[in-house]
């Protein structure tokens, strides 16, 4: 904000910003609050921004150690994909960006998700198979923003994997990819709400071997079960004594729910953290 008002930015001024989730929410922010309020326009470079965060408007920032907690709903006015970008990212950030497809088809119910986890062996070397799922996955994405702009209903359950995955970045201070963490908390969510009776254990077990080699590598990243809940306590979607977290329910669709965070739920992500991730 300092270097731009050095600059001399003035209202009517335009913003571009031309790189991934973070310059973006960056970007974003400083478009929504700048003179109150400057155009930008968005050219994507990663997997990630290029099937996910690109569209929905809103801008993350975190403050201390809050993950997103400050933000606004600020559109690109533009958001161009070229997918020749993709060629020199890290496949670390290419499964980061698999992370948020995954869970964006896993949302849309289980026949996507299968379709999706049939052909991810295939989608870090086949470029026509990718884009065809990223731009599926904006429109599954479109779907629900356009039910509910503001996130106040239907919109949420795009959080499936991050109250858990936002708690996995914090308890690791970041060394986990923002996807990849996102992909072992869908797969946390799932062993979750089977743990509490809440979906059957089969749901688990059949989105697991997917989760799982996407998040390889970091299943053995450790995760300080103290420092997991002391950042899931932090999650926007709480209430006074209840966690807001997204849990499949009976026919395997993640929906929002309020679970106490009692001895049973601690252990089921204890035991997720410290045995269930790696096997
Ligand atoms: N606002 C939203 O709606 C929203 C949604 C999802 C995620 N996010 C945020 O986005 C962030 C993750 O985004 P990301 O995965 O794009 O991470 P990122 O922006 O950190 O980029 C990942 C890495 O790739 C590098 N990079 C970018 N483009 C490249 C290219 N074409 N070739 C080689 N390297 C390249 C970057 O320098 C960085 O090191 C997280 O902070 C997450 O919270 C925001
Ligand atoms: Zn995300």
């Amino acid at each position: 904000m300092e270097k731009l008002i050095a600059k001399g930015v003035r209202r009517g001024d335009v913003l571009v910003a031309i790189g991934g989730g973070i310059i973006q929410d960056i970007t974003c922010f400083l478009a929504a609050t700048l003179l109150r309020g400057l155009e930008w326009h968005f050219i994507p470079t990663t997997l990630l921004a290029q099937a996910d965060s690109c569209i929905g408007s809103k801008s993350s920032i975190n403050a201390g150690d809050a993950k997103n907690i400050l933000g606004t709903f600020t559109p690109a006015k533009t958001v161009l994909v070229a997918a020749r970008f993709l060629d020199t990212l890290d496949e670390k950030d290419v499964r980061s960006g698999l992370g948020e497809m995954l869970k964006v088809h896993a949302i849309e119910g289980p026949d996507s998700f299968d379709r999706i986890a049939k052909d991810y062996p295939r989608l870090l070397t086949d470029r026509p198979l990718l884009l065809g799922y990223v731009r599926r996955s904006l429109e599954i994405k479109k779907r629900l923003i356009e039910l509910d702009e503001f996130d106040r209903g239907p919109r949420q359950v795009l959080n499936y994997g991050h109250s858990f995955g936002h708690a996995i970045e914090a308890a690791t201070d970041f060394a986990v990819p923002h996807g990849i963490a996102v992909t072992m908390g869908a797969d946390m969510a799932n062993y979750v709400a089977a743990r509490l009776g809440r979906a059957p254990d089969s749901h688990f077990r059949r989105m697991h071997p997917v989760l799982r080699q996407n998040y390889r590598g970091f299943e053995s990243q450790r995760v300080p079960p103290e420092d997991f809940f002391r950042a899931m306590g932090k999650d926007k979607k709480n209430t006074a004594d209840r966690m807001g977290v997204i849990l499949p329910g009976d026919d395997g669709r993640p929906a929002k729910v309020l679970v106490a965070p009692d001895e049973g739920f601690r252990a089921a992500c204890k035991d997720y953290l410290e045995e269930v991730r790696s096997k």
